[in-house]
């Protein structure tokens, strides 16, 4: 069950415990996370997911594929090289103490 955090545009920083093998999305939606809206509910076509991979950690995710990478071009707050789609992180032990960042808009 790996620890997760958001830090949110202000600093606020919430973190949680979250079950292995469900998305970042969903573990965000499931606690409530205000700044992941993902209205498409995970199929990787809105963009309203997006988050800052803490720089540490960039490296320890799977690369994206071809349609992560299309859709990071639709996102509301600036595309940066740390940006992913959450609903496209598969959360694992291995991502224990993962950090991330929500943009100003989705
Ligand atoms: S929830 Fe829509 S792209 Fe991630």
């Amino acid at each position: 069950m790996p620890d997760i955090s958001f830090i949110h545009p202000d600093g606020r920083v919430e973190g949680f415990e979250a079950p292995a093998g469900i998305s970042l999305m969903q573990a965000a939606s499931g606690f409530g996370i205000a700044g992941i809206v993902a209205e498409c509910g995970g199929s990787a076509m809105c963009a309203t997911c997006h988050v800052y991979v803490d720089p540490a950690w960039v490296d320890k995710l799977p690369a994206p594929l071809s349609n992560e990478l299309e859709l990071l071009e639709c996102t509301a707050s600036e595309r940066l090289g740390n940006s992913r789609l959450s609903c496209q992180i598969r959360l694992s032990d291995a991502l224990q103490g993962l950090v991330v960042r929500l943009p100003e808009r989705q």
